[in-house]
């Protein structure tokens, strides 16, 4: 995104937040009444693909989210990977037939995505998991026991600002929101 649409994206949101007379500091997430949770939301994938399953196998999260340079994104396995075993394994599964095909005509399996942040914010995974140490599990809950995986921690600016925080990490603006 070049740094005039960003500015103008910002001051838009910002305009929008004082318009709604949100008090100074960061917006907040509404509170869920006490002892209520939100139901998790199983979000339907073009597979039935299981972490429970393949986790199980001992693959490791990175073998598949390999974080690849500049290491905004961990990223989605390539179907290659999914082959290596699937070319034989479960091979007369309707599903396994799918990934074939998808595999053999080099196209991606459109996944849908659960975890997303707004273009404007600037989040990197190596910053986190390199060079902060900080574990997948943290931001993504226990991913290894799923068989569907849902958004199940928050990705809001009060959830970044929160665990900052608490690790003394920066909290200006512009560490999330200025990419420059
Ligand atoms: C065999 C490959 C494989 C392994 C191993 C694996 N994943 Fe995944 N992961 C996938 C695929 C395929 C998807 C897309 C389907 C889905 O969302 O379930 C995915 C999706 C995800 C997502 C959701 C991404 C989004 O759309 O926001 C997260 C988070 C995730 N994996 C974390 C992990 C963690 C943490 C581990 C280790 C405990 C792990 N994965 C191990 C293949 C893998
Ligand atoms: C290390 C080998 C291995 C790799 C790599 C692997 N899988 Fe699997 N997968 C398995 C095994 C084992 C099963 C369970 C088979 C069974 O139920 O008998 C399975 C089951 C599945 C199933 C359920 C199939 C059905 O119809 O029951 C799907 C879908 C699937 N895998 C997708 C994927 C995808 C997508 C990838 C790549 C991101 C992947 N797998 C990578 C070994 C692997
Ligand atoms: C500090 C919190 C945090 C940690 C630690 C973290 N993630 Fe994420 N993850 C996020 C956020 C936030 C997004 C959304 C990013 C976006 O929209 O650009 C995301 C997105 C993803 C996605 C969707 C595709 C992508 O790359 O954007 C996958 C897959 C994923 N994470 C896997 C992992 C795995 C595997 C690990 C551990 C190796 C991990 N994450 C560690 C916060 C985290
Ligand atoms: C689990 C705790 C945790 C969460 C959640 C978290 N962060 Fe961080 N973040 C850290 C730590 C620790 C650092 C390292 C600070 C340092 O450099 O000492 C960091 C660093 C950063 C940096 C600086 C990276 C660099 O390379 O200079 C940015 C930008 C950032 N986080 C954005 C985000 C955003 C955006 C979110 C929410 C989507 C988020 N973080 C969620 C713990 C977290
Ligand atoms: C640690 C990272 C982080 C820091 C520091 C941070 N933000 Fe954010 N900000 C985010 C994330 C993530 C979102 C997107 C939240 C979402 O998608 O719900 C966001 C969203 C916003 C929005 C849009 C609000 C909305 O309702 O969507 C505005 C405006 C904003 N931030 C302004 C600021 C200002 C002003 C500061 C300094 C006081 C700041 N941010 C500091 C991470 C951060």
């Amino acid at each position: 995104m070049s740094t005039v649409n960003f500015v103008a994206r910002i001051c838009a949101l910002l305009l929008g937040l004082a318009l709604a007379a949100v008090p100074p500091g960061y917006p907040q997430e509404p509170e869920a009444p006490d002892g209520e949770q939100a139901a998790p939301v199983p979000v339907e994938q073009p597979l039935p693909y299981s972490h429970k399953t393949h986790v199980a196998l001992g693959i490791q999260c990175r073998d598949c989210h390999a974080i690849a340079d500049p290491g905004f994104a961990a990223g989605y396995p390539p179907e290659a990977t999914c082959m290596a075993c699937h070319a034989s394994i479960k091979a007369d599964s309707p599903h396994i037939q799918l990934l074939a095909k998808l595999n053999s005509e080099g196209a991606a399996v459109p996944w849908k995505r659960i975890y997303r942040v707004p273009d404007f914010v600037w989040f990197s995974h190596a910053s986190h998991v390199e060079d902060a140490g900080v574990e997948c599990e943290t931001c993504h809950g226990p991913v290894a026991q799923r068989e569907v995986l849902f958004q199940e921690k928050p990705t809001t600016m009060a959830a970044c600002m929160e665990c900052h925080a608490r690790n003394n990490a920066p909290n200006d603006c512009d560490l999330c929101h200025d990419p420059g």
